[in-house]
């Protein structure tokens, strides 16, 4: 068996307040709760367990304050071994997710990014890890200059970069140049426009629908494996980290057991305790071949 694929995420962390209600207020509206839960989450922090429970070796960049929610933070990413020795701490608040969500699932979410806002610099030790992985992961919650850095040292040490541009910002010209493969929700796409057309793997996900590849190998359509919807939130970063685990399988099979992952995702409340393991993954798609950690 050869080695599992090494993952780097640079994103960020937080904790995710989640209210659940029967339906989300309107603006000015006042609403009962059903119910309130903890759960660590960050689109870095989730992707890369997402990435790490589909078999992949992983370590996280990122930063939390100094606050309650610190402890329970790391913990998550050691529990669920992910490599956190590069995560730092900073003064102020950790990053922090305000979700409510409705009885079909959907979500409204404030992020709030506290320390994420603070991750500024990469040092020598995070850009060796980061020259070291095959794949760099990144999204949009912390600073882009820190993403520019990370992506174009990355491409620089043929590290692949997957980017998933969320939430949506305008990004500079140099930053899409060093973007190998870039993971958009359908709703979103539109805003980046022409960008898109530069980077050369692009996957648009679409929720229920599955998901588009267009790229050197074509293109395709994969759909996505019915499920009973609890809460999507969190379930576009299961389907990315997933990919980045399965990535080194081709489009197709990445694909594929993305959308397995995206899926399994949504039956469950809370983000990062939602994220499917390999094992349910395969189970769904009725093929432990696909399993990315399985051989390579
Ligand atoms: O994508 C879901 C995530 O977005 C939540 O965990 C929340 O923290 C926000 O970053």
């Amino acid at each position: 068996m050869k080695q599992p694929p090494k993952v780097v995420v640079l994103g960020s962390i937080n904790m995710d307040l989640v209210c659940t209600t029967e339906q989300r207020p309107e603006p000015g509206e006042t609403v009962l709760g059903t119910g309130f839960t903890m759960v660590p989450g960050g689109k870095g922090a989730n992707q890369a367990i997402a990435a790490r429970r589909s078999g992949a070796v992983v370590e996280f960049l990122g930063a939390v304050g100094r606050d309650l929610f610190t402890p329970r933070l790391r913990q998550v990413l050691t529990d669920s071994e992910v490599g956190a020795a590069r995560l730092r701490s900073v003064p102020g608040s950790s990053g922090v997710a305000t979700i409510v969500v409705d009885n079909g699932g959907e979500n409204s979410i404030i992020v709030t990014p506290g320390a994420n806002a603070r991750m500024t610099e990469l040092d020598e030790a995070d850009l060796a890890t980061i020259a070291g992985a095959d794949i760099l992961l990144c999204q949009l919650e912390i600073p882009i200059e820190t993403v520019t850095a990370g992506a174009r040292h990355a491409r620089a040490h043929g590290t692949t970069v997957i980017l998933n541009p969320s939430p949506v910002r305008e990004l500079p010209a140099e930053l899409w140049r060093e973007i190998d493969v870039a993971v958009v929700n359908s709703g979103e796409a539109d805003r980046f426009d022409a960008a898109l057309d530069q980077v050369p793997h692009v996957i648009i996900t679409r929720g229920a629908d599955g998901a588009d590849y267009r790229g050197p190998d074509g293109d395709l359509h994969c759909p996505s494996p019915k499920v009973r919807v609890v809460d999507t939130t969190g379930a576009g970063d299961a389907f990315t980290g997933a990919l980045a685990a399965a990535w080194h399988r081709g489009p197709e099979q990445a694909l594929a057991w993305a959308c397995a992952a995206g899926a399994l995702a949504a039956t469950e409340l809370g983000a990062s305790k939602s994220i499917p393991d390999a094992g349910s993954i395969a189970e769904l798609l009725d093929d432990p071949a696909l399993n990315p950690g399985s051989d390579r």
